[in-house]
């Protein structure tokens, strides 16, 4: 079994002093009692750099929330994902819902940036999840099944990894019953098993969505979860720390 991975996502948070304060004392944390899983904190892309610096041989990753699908070229206000590897990010967060609902990402395009980080040499985590009303209709398993056909690339199993979260259950303290999070995690690793066969078998598979200190332990231990992606609680290193020491 590889070891779980707990990825902080901070999004549209952080400014230099205090972000490298929180990841010096991650870092600090981390040295004084190594945790039994995989660490990656994700900052916005002015804090990359930095923290990759920060971090330099902690064993702590560091990561970012979007890639532009091209190299480089003339596309204003976006980042590739070769700059955010020369910056020191070794991973990058793909389609994530927030992106999919402000400036509009479709499946295309997030797999297009997938794409773009596996070329990189970036690990990807895709982004999965259902609205609301899409799991009162019962329509969850269908939505996750066409957003993974449509987003994740071929070639994605290796260091590609898929997150789940819910997107009623991104800060709003709410989380799915175990039973639901284990379906739909069954639902993606058939899913992943049909397209690519066994090495399909060991994508892991992420969880989040208001994930914390006191449900990560129970989180952690269900069926095919392979770790958490973790928002608000990423921005507290306690928080972060505790989920990442709850890992199996
Ligand atoms: P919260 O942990 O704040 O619910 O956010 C989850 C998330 O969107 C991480 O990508």
């Amino acid at each position: 079994m590889p070891r779980q991975l707990i990825a902080g996502n901070w999004k549209m948070n952080g400014l230099t002093v205090p972000g490298a304060r929180l990841a010096g004392a991650i870092r600090e944390a981390v040295a004084a009692a190594p945790p039994p899983c995989d660490l990656l904190i994700c900052p916005p892309f002015t804090l990359v750099g930095t923290l990759a610096h920060v971090m330099l041989g902690s064993g702590v990753a560091v990561g970012a929330q979007d890639c532009h699908a091209k190299p480089a070229g003339a596309h204003t206000g976006d980042v590739s994902a070769p700059m955010l590897k020369d910056a020191g990010a070794t991973a990058v967060i793909l389609g994530h819902s927030e992106r999919r609902t402000e400036p509009g990402e479709r499946e295309a395009a997030v797999r297009a940036t997938a794409g773009a980080g596996r070329a990189a040499g970036l690990g990807r985590i895709v982004w999965v999840g259902e609205t609301l009303a899409e799991r009162e209709a019962g329509r969850q398993e269908a939505v996750v099944a066409a957003q993974l056909a449509g987003s994740v690339p071929e070639g994605f199993p290796g260091s590609g990894v898929v997150a789940y979260e819910p997107v009623w259950a991104i800060g709003t303290g709410r989380t799915p019953t175990e039973a639901d999070i284990a379906a739909m995690h069954a639902m993606i690793r058939r899913v992943l098993g049909e397209r690519f066969g066994a090495t399909g078998g060991r994508v892991p598979i992420l969880y989040g969505g208001s994930v914390k200190p006191s449900n990560a332990e129970t989180i952690l231990a269900l069926p095919e979860v392979g770790g958490a992606l973790v928002g608000g609680a990423s921005l507290v290193a306690e928080d972060f720390l505790a989920i990442a020491a709850a890992a199996a």
